[in-house]
Protein backbone atom coordinates (compact mmCIF):
# COMPACT_ATOMS: atom_id res chain seq x y z
CA UNK A 1 0.00 0.00 0.00
CA UNK A 2 1.37 3.37 -0.74
CA UNK A 3 2.06 5.88 1.93
CA UNK A 4 -0.51 8.20 2.82
CA UNK A 5 0.39 11.33 1.94
CA UNK A 6 -1.00 14.47 3.90
CA UNK A 7 -1.26 18.27 3.35
CA UNK A 8 -0.85 20.55 6.37
CA UNK A 9 -1.58 24.41 5.21
CA UNK A 10 -2.17 27.73 6.58
CA UNK A 11 0.48 27.61 9.28
CA UNK A 12 3.28 30.00 10.93
CA UNK A 13 6.18 27.67 10.68
CA UNK A 14 9.53 27.71 12.81
CA UNK A 15 10.82 25.10 10.96
CA UNK A 16 14.50 25.55 13.56
CA UNK A 17 16.57 24.59 10.62
CA UNK A 18 18.59 27.76 9.53
CA UNK A 19 18.01 30.21 12.89
CA UNK A 20 14.22 29.63 13.58
CA UNK A 21 13.86 29.29 9.90
CA UNK A 22 9.97 30.93 10.14
CA UNK A 23 7.40 30.96 7.28
CA UNK A 24 4.92 33.11 7.50
CA UNK A 25 2.34 31.33 5.35
CA UNK A 26 3.52 27.71 5.29
CA UNK A 27 3.00 24.58 4.77
CA UNK A 28 4.10 21.08 4.41
CA UNK A 29 3.70 17.65 2.61
CA UNK A 30 4.06 14.48 5.04
CA UNK A 31 4.66 11.10 3.58
CA UNK A 32 3.84 7.97 5.66
CA UNK A 33 5.36 9.54 9.02
CA UNK A 34 8.10 11.83 7.27
CA UNK A 35 7.98 15.22 5.80
CA UNK A 36 8.31 15.21 2.03
CA UNK A 37 8.09 19.16 1.98
CA UNK A 38 8.17 22.78 3.39
CA UNK A 39 7.54 26.06 1.87
CA UNK A 40 5.12 28.72 1.18
CA UNK A 41 1.85 27.89 0.71
CA UNK A 42 2.18 29.60 -2.44
CA UNK A 43 4.40 26.96 -3.72
CA UNK A 44 2.35 23.89 -2.62
CA UNK A 45 0.42 23.24 -5.57
CA UNK A 46 3.53 22.67 -7.53
CA UNK A 47 5.10 21.02 -4.58
CA UNK A 48 1.88 18.44 -4.25
CA UNK A 49 2.36 18.06 -8.35
CA UNK A 50 6.41 17.14 -7.88
CA UNK A 51 5.02 14.69 -5.11
CA UNK A 52 3.09 12.85 -7.73
CA UNK A 53 0.14 13.91 -5.85
CA UNK A 54 -1.86 14.96 -9.25
CA UNK A 55 -5.04 13.81 -9.50
CA UNK A 56 -4.90 11.90 -5.73
CA UNK A 57 -6.47 13.70 -3.15
CA UNK A 58 -4.37 13.95 -0.34
CA UNK A 59 -5.84 14.20 3.59
CA UNK A 60 -5.86 18.13 3.96
CA UNK A 61 -5.38 19.93 7.54
CA UNK A 62 -5.81 23.39 7.98
CA UNK A 63 -3.76 24.76 10.93
CA UNK A 64 -5.83 28.14 11.17
CA UNK A 65 -2.70 30.29 10.81
CA UNK A 66 -1.01 28.68 13.99
CA UNK A 67 2.71 28.75 14.69
CA UNK A 68 3.99 25.49 14.05
CA UNK A 69 7.51 23.94 15.75
CA UNK A 70 9.01 20.73 15.39
CA UNK A 71 7.86 18.48 18.20
CA UNK A 72 10.00 19.10 21.67
CA UNK A 73 12.65 16.71 22.18
CA UNK A 74 13.87 16.19 26.03
CA UNK A 75 17.40 15.08 25.89
CA UNK A 76 18.57 14.75 29.57
CA UNK A 77 16.17 13.15 31.73
CA UNK A 78 16.26 10.35 34.77
CA UNK A 79 12.25 9.63 34.50
CA UNK A 80 12.17 6.50 35.04
CA UNK A 81 12.35 5.66 39.51
CA UNK A 82 10.59 5.36 42.11
CA UNK A 83 9.41 7.19 45.13
CA UNK A 84 10.60 10.58 45.71
CA UNK A 85 12.77 13.12 48.03
CA UNK A 86 10.48 15.65 49.19
CA UNK A 87 12.37 15.17 52.37
CA UNK A 88 15.66 15.70 51.47
CA UNK A 89 14.12 19.24 49.44
CA UNK A 90 12.74 19.93 53.02
CA UNK A 91 16.29 19.51 54.28
CA UNK A 92 17.49 21.53 51.47
CA UNK A 93 15.56 24.17 52.31
CA UNK A 94 17.19 24.41 55.73
CA UNK A 95 20.50 24.62 54.55
CA UNK A 96 21.90 21.02 54.20
CA UNK A 97 23.41 21.20 50.66
CA UNK A 98 23.14 18.60 48.29
CA UNK A 99 27.26 16.89 48.54
CA UNK A 100 26.35 16.89 52.07
CA UNK A 101 23.25 14.59 52.22
CA UNK A 102 24.63 12.50 48.99
CA UNK A 103 28.21 11.81 51.14
CA UNK A 104 25.52 10.37 54.16
CA UNK A 105 24.11 8.03 52.18
CA UNK A 106 21.04 9.96 51.06
CA UNK A 107 20.42 11.64 47.60
CA UNK A 108 21.23 9.22 44.80
CA UNK A 109 21.61 6.53 46.97
CA UNK A 110 18.37 6.87 48.23
CA UNK A 111 16.13 6.54 44.92
CA UNK A 112 18.86 3.38 44.41
CA UNK A 113 17.03 2.32 47.58
CA UNK A 114 13.63 2.60 46.50
CA UNK A 115 14.14 1.29 42.47
CA UNK A 116 16.02 -1.72 43.98
CA UNK A 117 12.41 -2.14 46.09
CA UNK A 118 10.51 -1.74 42.99
CA UNK A 119 8.93 -4.08 40.41
CA UNK A 120 9.42 -3.12 36.94
CA UNK A 121 5.11 -3.08 36.73
CA UNK A 122 5.71 -0.93 39.60
CA UNK A 123 8.18 1.18 38.34
CA UNK A 124 6.26 2.16 35.24
CA UNK A 125 3.46 2.88 36.86
CA UNK A 126 4.97 5.57 39.26
CA UNK A 127 6.79 6.85 35.90
CA UNK A 128 3.89 6.72 33.35
CA UNK A 129 2.62 10.47 34.57
CA UNK A 130 5.72 11.83 34.73
CA UNK A 131 5.77 10.64 30.85
CA UNK A 132 2.63 11.87 30.66
CA UNK A 133 2.87 15.20 31.54
CA UNK A 134 6.08 15.66 29.12
CA UNK A 135 3.83 14.72 26.19
CA UNK A 136 1.15 16.62 26.65
CA UNK A 137 3.28 19.86 26.22
CA UNK A 138 4.17 18.83 23.05
CA UNK A 139 7.54 16.34 23.72
CA UNK A 140 8.09 13.88 21.25
CA UNK A 141 11.27 12.84 21.63
CA UNK A 142 13.20 12.13 25.24
CA UNK A 143 16.27 10.54 26.60
CA UNK A 144 15.60 8.38 29.68
CA UNK A 145 18.84 7.56 31.66
CA UNK A 146 19.57 4.87 34.04
CA UNK A 147 21.70 5.04 37.11
CA UNK A 148 19.24 4.10 39.96
CA UNK A 149 19.84 0.36 39.66
CA UNK A 150 23.26 0.17 40.04
CA UNK A 151 22.90 -3.55 39.83
CA UNK A 152 23.28 -5.20 36.47
CA UNK A 153 19.88 -6.25 36.83
CA UNK A 154 18.20 -3.54 38.32
CA UNK A 155 19.59 -1.07 35.38
CA UNK A 156 18.51 -3.80 33.35
CA UNK A 157 15.10 -3.28 34.46
CA UNK A 158 15.31 0.44 34.34
CA UNK A 159 16.13 0.51 31.16
CA UNK A 160 13.45 -2.01 30.18
CA UNK A 161 11.01 0.20 31.63
CA UNK A 162 11.92 2.86 29.68
CA UNK A 163 11.56 1.47 25.99
CA UNK A 164 8.04 0.11 28.04
CA UNK A 165 7.16 3.73 28.27
CA UNK A 166 8.52 4.48 24.64
CA UNK A 167 5.81 1.83 23.48
CA UNK A 168 3.15 2.46 26.03
CA UNK A 169 3.11 6.46 24.79
CA UNK A 170 3.28 7.99 21.41
CA UNK A 171 6.75 9.45 21.25
CA UNK A 172 10.21 8.60 20.89
CA UNK A 173 12.37 7.17 23.96
CA UNK A 174 15.99 6.34 23.83
CA UNK A 175 17.92 4.90 26.81
CA UNK A 176 21.36 5.84 28.00
CA UNK A 177 23.60 3.64 30.42
CA UNK A 178 24.14 5.79 33.60
CA UNK A 179 25.65 3.12 35.74
CA UNK A 180 28.48 5.51 36.70
CA UNK A 181 25.68 7.86 38.52
CA UNK A 182 27.18 7.02 42.09
CA UNK A 183 29.10 4.19 43.42
CA UNK A 184 26.61 1.87 45.26
CA UNK A 185 27.40 0.08 48.64
CA UNK A 186 28.27 -3.09 47.07
CA UNK A 187 31.85 -1.08 46.09
CA UNK A 188 32.15 1.15 48.31
CA UNK A 189 36.08 2.45 48.47
CA UNK A 190 36.45 0.33 45.52
CA UNK A 191 35.07 2.89 42.35
CA UNK A 192 37.96 1.59 40.21
CA UNK A 193 37.07 -1.86 40.60
CA UNK A 194 33.29 -0.49 40.09
CA UNK A 195 34.02 1.45 36.95
CA UNK A 196 35.88 -1.57 35.32
CA UNK A 197 32.79 -3.89 36.05
CA UNK A 198 30.25 -1.60 34.33
CA UNK A 199 32.54 -0.85 31.57
CA UNK A 200 33.85 -4.86 31.03
CA UNK A 201 30.85 -6.45 31.70
CA UNK A 202 27.56 -5.19 32.30
CA UNK A 203 27.91 -2.23 29.43
CA UNK A 204 28.34 -5.36 26.56
CA UNK A 205 25.54 -7.45 28.54
CA UNK A 206 23.04 -3.99 28.24
CA UNK A 207 24.26 -3.13 24.92
CA UNK A 208 23.52 -6.84 23.50
CA UNK A 209 19.93 -6.77 25.03
CA UNK A 210 19.20 -3.56 22.85
CA UNK A 211 19.21 -1.55 25.89
CA UNK A 212 21.69 1.02 25.39
CA UNK A 213 21.90 3.78 22.36
CA UNK A 214 24.21 6.27 24.64
CA UNK A 215 27.01 6.31 27.81
CA UNK A 216 26.96 9.03 30.06
CA UNK A 217 28.72 9.42 33.45
CA UNK A 218 28.83 11.49 36.52
CA UNK A 219 32.30 13.31 36.31
CA UNK A 220 32.01 14.96 40.25
CA UNK A 221 33.63 15.34 43.47
CA UNK A 222 30.92 13.18 44.76
CA UNK A 223 30.83 10.86 41.97
CA UNK A 224 33.30 9.98 39.09
CA UNK A 225 37.14 10.92 38.22
CA UNK A 226 38.03 12.00 34.63
CA UNK A 227 39.84 8.44 34.60
CA UNK A 228 37.15 6.72 35.27
CA UNK A 229 35.14 8.48 33.12
CA UNK A 230 37.84 8.06 30.66
CA UNK A 231 37.76 4.35 30.97
CA UNK A 232 33.98 4.05 30.48
CA UNK A 233 34.49 5.93 27.33
CA UNK A 234 36.76 3.47 25.99
CA UNK A 235 34.16 0.72 26.42
CA UNK A 236 31.56 2.59 24.74
CA UNK A 237 33.97 3.13 22.05
CA UNK A 238 34.69 -0.05 21.42
CA UNK A 239 31.37 -0.92 21.03
CA UNK A 240 30.57 1.49 18.98
CA UNK A 241 28.12 3.53 21.28
CA UNK A 242 28.11 7.54 21.60
CA UNK A 243 28.87 9.00 24.91
CA UNK A 244 27.46 11.45 27.23
CA UNK A 245 28.69 13.27 30.03
CA UNK A 246 27.32 15.21 32.69
CA UNK A 247 29.71 17.71 34.47
CA UNK A 248 31.09 21.34 36.12
CA UNK A 249 27.67 20.84 37.90
CA UNK A 250 28.93 21.33 41.24
CA UNK A 251 32.94 21.86 41.10
CA UNK A 252 35.15 21.88 37.76
CA UNK A 253 36.76 18.27 37.93
CA UNK A 254 37.48 18.59 34.08
CA UNK A 255 34.65 16.39 32.90
CA UNK A 256 34.40 18.84 29.63
CA UNK A 257 37.21 18.89 28.26
CA UNK A 258 37.68 14.73 28.07
CA UNK A 259 34.14 14.69 27.04
CA UNK A 260 35.00 17.45 24.09
CA UNK A 261 38.46 15.82 23.37
CA UNK A 262 36.15 12.34 22.89
CA UNK A 263 33.60 13.99 20.66
CA UNK A 264 30.91 13.29 23.20
CA UNK A 265 27.41 14.03 22.00
CA UNK A 266 27.16 16.28 25.07
CA UNK A 267 28.25 17.86 28.37
CA UNK A 268 25.08 18.61 30.83
CA UNK A 269 24.91 20.96 33.52
CA UNK A 270 27.91 23.45 32.76
CA UNK A 271 27.79 25.61 35.98
CA UNK A 272 31.25 25.64 36.85
CA UNK A 273 32.50 25.23 33.49
CA UNK A 274 34.56 28.45 31.93
CA UNK A 275 35.75 29.71 28.25
CA UNK A 276 38.19 26.95 28.01
CA UNK A 277 35.38 24.33 28.44
CA UNK A 278 33.01 26.64 25.93
CA UNK A 279 35.79 26.86 23.03
CA UNK A 280 36.46 22.85 23.84
CA UNK A 281 32.71 22.35 23.12
CA UNK A 282 32.44 24.42 20.03
CA UNK A 283 35.27 22.74 18.46
CA UNK A 284 34.07 19.01 19.07
CA UNK A 285 30.65 19.86 18.01
CA UNK A 286 30.05 18.47 21.54
CA UNK A 287 26.36 20.02 22.48
CA UNK A 288 26.28 22.50 25.53
CA UNK A 289 23.07 21.03 27.82
CA UNK A 290 21.74 23.52 29.89
CA UNK A 291 19.65 22.06 33.03
CA UNK A 292 17.98 25.25 34.52
CA UNK A 293 15.48 23.06 37.10
CA UNK A 294 18.91 21.45 38.38
CA UNK A 295 20.00 25.15 39.23
CA UNK A 296 16.85 26.74 40.58
CA UNK A 297 16.12 23.52 42.73
CA UNK A 298 19.43 23.09 44.14
CA UNK A 299 19.82 27.20 45.22
CA UNK A 300 22.98 27.00 43.06
CA UNK A 301 24.65 30.58 42.88
CA UNK A 302 26.71 29.86 39.81
CA UNK A 303 25.62 29.54 36.93
CA UNK A 304 26.78 28.19 33.33
CA UNK A 305 29.33 30.46 31.10
CA UNK A 306 26.59 31.42 28.39
CA UNK A 307 28.13 34.08 26.88
CA UNK A 308 31.47 32.55 27.03
CA UNK A 309 29.28 29.33 24.92
CA UNK A 310 27.61 31.50 22.45
CA UNK A 311 30.76 33.63 21.48
CA UNK A 312 32.52 30.57 21.19
CA UNK A 313 29.71 29.07 18.64
CA UNK A 314 28.46 25.92 20.89
CA UNK A 315 25.30 24.80 20.08
CA UNK A 316 23.06 25.40 23.24
CA UNK A 317 20.06 22.53 24.44
CA UNK A 318 17.92 22.86 27.39
CA UNK A 319 16.82 19.67 29.09
CA UNK A 320 14.04 19.12 31.93
CA UNK A 321 16.72 16.82 33.53
CA UNK A 322 13.65 15.25 35.47
CA UNK A 323 14.53 13.29 38.32
CA UNK A 324 13.44 12.77 42.01
CA UNK A 325 16.78 14.73 43.74
CA UNK A 326 17.69 18.14 41.87
CA UNK A 327 15.37 18.73 39.51
CA UNK A 328 11.62 17.11 40.24
CA UNK A 329 9.68 18.57 37.39
CA UNK A 330 8.13 17.23 34.09
CA UNK A 331 7.89 20.81 32.23
CA UNK A 332 10.19 21.58 29.44
CA UNK A 333 8.59 24.31 28.54
CA UNK A 334 9.17 25.78 32.41
CA UNK A 335 12.72 24.68 31.87
CA UNK A 336 12.89 26.91 28.94
CA UNK A 337 10.97 29.51 30.89
CA UNK A 338 13.94 29.44 33.57
CA UNK A 339 16.95 29.07 30.53
CA UNK A 340 15.93 32.57 29.16
CA UNK A 341 14.80 34.33 32.61
CA UNK A 342 17.92 32.29 34.86
CA UNK A 343 20.61 31.87 32.44
CA UNK A 344 20.25 35.00 30.02
CA UNK A 345 19.16 32.08 26.50
CA UNK A 346 16.70 33.80 24.20
CA UNK A 347 13.66 32.80 23.20
CA UNK A 348 14.77 31.72 20.02
CA UNK A 349 18.42 30.25 21.95
CA UNK A 350 15.85 28.04 23.96
CA UNK A 351 13.24 27.14 21.21
CA UNK A 352 16.25 25.45 19.02
CA UNK A 353 17.52 24.14 22.65
CA UNK A 354 14.40 22.30 22.74
CA UNK A 355 14.62 21.37 19.17
CA UNK A 356 17.60 21.13 16.69
CA UNK A 357 20.37 21.03 19.56
CA UNK A 358 18.31 18.49 21.65
CA UNK A 359 18.47 15.87 18.24
CA UNK A 360 22.25 16.83 18.33
CA UNK A 361 22.43 16.10 22.02
CA UNK A 362 20.94 12.82 21.38
CA UNK A 363 22.54 11.81 17.60
CA UNK A 364 19.44 12.64 16.12
CA UNK A 365 20.20 15.38 14.19
CA UNK A 366 19.57 13.30 10.51
CA UNK A 367 16.44 12.04 11.56
CA UNK A 368 14.33 15.34 13.93
CA UNK A 369 14.73 18.47 15.55
CA UNK A 370 13.78 20.51 12.39
CA UNK A 371 11.03 21.22 9.95
CA UNK A 372 12.75 19.40 7.08
CA UNK A 373 12.27 17.15 3.95
CA UNK A 374 13.36 13.97 5.03
CA UNK A 375 12.66 14.04 8.68
CA UNK A 376 10.36 12.63 11.08
CA UNK A 377 6.87 14.25 10.61
CA UNK A 378 6.80 15.23 14.30
CA UNK A 379 5.65 18.77 15.13
CA UNK A 380 3.42 20.64 17.67
CA UNK A 381 0.49 23.17 16.79
CA UNK A 382 0.82 26.29 18.98
CA UNK A 383 -2.52 28.61 20.72
CA UNK A 384 0.31 31.24 20.90
CA UNK A 385 0.90 34.42 18.28
CA UNK A 386 4.39 34.42 18.69
CA UNK A 387 7.21 31.65 19.48
CA UNK A 388 8.44 33.47 21.86
CA UNK A 389 5.58 32.68 23.96
CA UNK A 390 7.11 29.15 24.39
CA UNK A 391 9.58 30.50 27.06
CA UNK A 392 7.30 33.01 28.71
CA UNK A 393 4.45 30.73 30.00
CA UNK A 394 5.11 29.71 33.59
CA UNK A 395 2.67 26.80 34.07
CA UNK A 396 0.60 27.49 31.36
CA UNK A 397 0.53 24.87 28.51
CA UNK A 398 -0.20 26.53 24.76
CA UNK A 399 -0.15 23.51 22.88
CA UNK A 400 -3.33 22.89 20.86
CA UNK A 401 -2.04 19.67 18.31
CA UNK A 402 0.73 17.39 18.65
CA UNK A 403 1.40 15.66 15.39
CA UNK A 404 3.46 12.50 15.78
CA UNK A 405 4.80 10.90 12.67
CA UNK A 406 2.14 12.61 10.76
CA UNK A 407 -0.30 11.25 13.03
CA UNK A 408 -2.20 13.94 14.89
CA UNK A 409 -2.60 12.94 18.86
CA UNK A 410 -5.79 13.07 20.80
CA UNK A 411 -5.71 13.91 23.99
CA UNK A 412 -9.27 13.55 26.22
CA UNK A 413 -10.50 17.56 26.07
CA UNK A 414 -7.47 18.89 24.97
CA UNK A 415 -8.35 19.22 21.53
CA UNK A 416 -11.87 21.22 20.61
O1 LIG B 1 21.34 15.52 36.64
N1 LIG B 1 23.90 15.07 38.59
C1 LIG B 1 23.55 13.92 38.71
N2 LIG B 1 22.37 13.45 38.39
C2 LIG B 1 21.15 14.15 38.52
C3 LIG B 1 20.65 14.15 39.90
C4 LIG B 1 20.22 12.82 40.30
C5 LIG B 1 19.61 12.75 41.67
O2 LIG B 1 19.87 13.61 42.54
O3 LIG B 1 18.88 11.79 41.86
C6 LIG B 1 21.20 15.50 37.87
O4 LIG B 1 21.07 16.55 38.50
FE1 LIG C 1 21.11 14.50 35.16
Amino acid sequence: MPEALRVWRNARLATCDAALGTIARGALITRGGHIEWVGEESALGGALAAAGAAGASPEEHDLGGAWVTPGLIDCHTHLVFAGNRADEYAERLRGRSYAEIARAGGGILSTVRAVRAASEQQLFDESAPRLAALTAEGVTTLEIKSGYGLTLADEAKMLRVARQLGRAFPLTVRTTFLAAHTVPPEYQGRADAYVATIADEWLPALAADGLVDAVDVFCESIAFSVAQAQRLYAAARALGIPVKMHAEQLTNMGGTLLAASQRALSSDHLEYAGEAEAAALARSGTVAVLLPVAYYCLGEARKPPVAALRAAGAALAVASDCNPGSAPGTSLLLAMSMATRLFGLTAQEALLGVTRHAAQALGLAAERGVLAPGKTADFVVWNVRSVEELSYWIGFNPRRTVVRAAEVLRWPNTNP
